[in-house]
């Protein structure tokens, strides 16, 4: 048995992870599974793990984060990227803890904002033992290869979740969603997968054939588009202008250096001053890569919009990954 076979393995063998509990160790807590699967959206373990310990040390509850002030919430998420999920982080526990906790089906949770098809059903199996089948790309490659499904992705996700629901278990649903994970994420890996030391090797409709490591196969991706646009760091003695970015949109919610032309908003500077290129920055975003030029100059009247931040406290942790790069480049500028 698939379930059994990967089940043992992975009572040996589960990584340790802050938001797990060990297998056979009881029930995880839906709040930290719930912040730990938003955080994993898009996102590697290893970025993952130290936002969420320190999450989980400022808010230990679901409560405490829905009492949080949304700033506060926007700069601990800064530099874990797709802002969208912390407000909808924010908005969801302030939901949950009015209703006085997370509900324990796919459904109720996938009603909730930030929660869609993936993050429902590893909550519902991971928190709540329900027997719902969770597909990550790690899991579509372990089912492409014990079948050996030749339709490329994305076409074969709605095959490869069939598929996967006919291995999941009704006993340990949430430990088989995590093994499955476990297993693409340590042995059945995109390149040289360890077959050789594989529980499911005899299973494995690829390993018979010999082309695990050629599957899943994969449509060509159309090339990321380029953008450019600009962003000022306008200075006023010994402070830098930043702004709060609007709700939504690219970096929605986050702290900033003003900016414009490369998200659809098209703003004269934020002020008046002799302005001088001092570089620019490239950053990839999912959908397109970007290269900013980056304006400095001292603002001779009173800034249109944004906020003048004392350079002593402009926190770098504090600003989304793109913005790191833009204070990195006006730092070094203003030091010399
Ligand atoms: N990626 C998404 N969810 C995960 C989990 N619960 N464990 C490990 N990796 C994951």
């Amino acid at each position: 048995m698939i379930a059994t076979d990967l089940l043992d393995w992975y009572d040996r063998h589960a990584r340790i992870l802050p938001w797990r509990v060990r297998p056979g160790h009881g029930r995880a807590d839906p709040y930290r599974v719930w912040l730990s699967e938003v955080m994993l959206q898009q996102t590697t373990v290893a970025a993952v793990k130290d936002y969420f310990l320190r999450f989980t040390a400022l808010w230990p509850t679901v409560e405490d984060l829905a009492a949080a002030e949304d700033a506060r919430v926007m700069a601990e998420w800064a530099g874990l990227g797709y802002y969208a999920r912390a407000r909808n982080l924010l908005a969801c526990a302030r939901i949950v803890a009015a209703r006085g906790g997370f509900p324990d089906t796919r459904d109720g949770l996938r009603a909730l904002p930030g929660i869609g098809a993936y993050t429902s059903a590893a909550i519902a199996a991971i928190a709540f033992e329900q027997p719902e089948t969770v597909v990550d790309g790690n899991v579509e490659r372990v089912v492409s290869r014990l079948f050996a499904v030749p339709s490329p992705l994305p076409a074969a996700k709605p095959e490869l979740t069939t598929l996967a629901e006919t291995l999941t278990p009704r006993e340990r649903p949430g430990d088989f969603a995590q093994a499955m994970m476990d297993l693409g994420a340590t042995i059945c890996t995109p390149r040289s997968p360890a077959c050789g030391i594989c529980p499911l090797i005899r299973d494995c409709d690829a390993y018979a054939a010999g082309i695990a490591s050629d599957l899943p196969r994969k449509s060509p991706k159309a090339a990321r588009p380029a953008r450019s646009g600009i962003v000022w760091i306008a200075r006023k003695g010994d402070a830098l202008l930043l702004e709060e970015r609007p709700a939504s949109g690219l970096l929605g919610g986050t702290l900033a250096f003003p900016s414009a032309g490369w998200d659809g908003r098209d703003l004269p500077p934020p002020g008046p001053a002799d302005w001088s290129e001092i570089g620019e920055v490239r950053h990839v975003f999912t959908h397109f890569s970007l290269t900013m030029r980056v304006m400095l100059g001292e603002l001779s009247g009173r800034p249109e919009r944004g906020r003048l931040v004392p350079l002593r406290h402009i926190d770098r942790k504090a600003l989304p990954g793109l913005m790191r790069k833009v204070w990195d480049l006006a730092r070094a500028e203003i030091a010399a």
